[in-house]
């Protein structure tokens, strides 16, 4: 296999869009946003009216919405069935509702197949930083260089906030405890650090620390 694959994955609010496409830029890689694909699933859902309560509705649902990924770092984006959802996916109500969906073992498949296919195109290319939940345990298990990102709550609350308008830290620091329970104790796939994967703790870290680390680790690993 030719071309790059970093897999990074984390909990929400690790910082692992920042760095995942910073790493991208600076290695001339695509980049992934596989939480994107996860979101604009489930915006197509509510917007179609499933009961996300009823996993059974949802698996019946899960072939219908057709993705489109940007892996341009410098301009990522998805859209379903040719509709721009950049804006939506990042509202409170899909955010509230992402984990149910991403919990659905046939929404897993699908996005998972679907993956697997942009990073098989992107290795001609040079490669692919691929960020996510599962990528170094199950999207992409071979991947040279694994990097599972942490922070401590307070500070990923603290990131969350300053992107987002009208929320406190505490109501993120609950949103992300209640989302990060829900993404780790689910039977598929769930958010867990792959065996070979390095733990880089970002708490103490600045956006170019965290990149710089990880550009180091690609060198010594790829
Ligand atoms: O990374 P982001 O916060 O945008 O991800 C949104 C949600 O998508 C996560 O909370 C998780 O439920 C789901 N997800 C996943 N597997 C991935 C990426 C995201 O289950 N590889």
């Amino acid at each position: 296999m030719s071309g790059l694959v970093v897999a990074m994955d984390g909990p929400s609010g690790s910082g692992k869009s920042s760095a995942s496409r910073g790493v991208a830029r600076a290695l001339g890689l695509r980049y992934l946003d596989t939480g994107a694909m996860y979101r604009a699933v489930t915006w197509w859902m509510l917007q179609r009216g499933v009961n996300l309560e009823d996993s059974a509705a949802v698996a019946a649902r899960s072939a219908e919405p057709v993705l489109v990924m940007s892996t341009d770092p410098d301009a990522p984006g998805v859209t379903v069935d040719g509709v721009d959802v950049n804006g939506p996916i990042r509202g409170p109500e899909v955010t509230g509702a992402v984990s149910a969906v991403s919990a659905v073992p046939e929404v897993r498949h699908r996005l998972v197949t679907l993956q697997r296919e942009i990073i098989a195109e992107s290795l001609p290319g040079g490669g692919i930083v691929v960020e996510g939940r599962d990528i170094g345990t199950v999207v992409a298990p071979d991947a040279p260089v694994k990097i599972y990102l942490t922070a401590d709550a307070e500070a990923r609350a603290l990131r969350r906030t300053a992107e987002l308008d009208g929320t406190t830290v505490e109501a993120q620091k609950s949103a992300m405890a209640r989302r990060d329970a829900l993404d780790s104790t689910r039977k598929a796939d769930p958010l867990a650090k792959a065996a070979d994967a390095v733990e880089l703790d970002t708490t103490p870290l600045d956006l170019d620390e965290v990149i710089a680390e990880v550009l180091r680790l690609v060198k010594e690993r790829a």
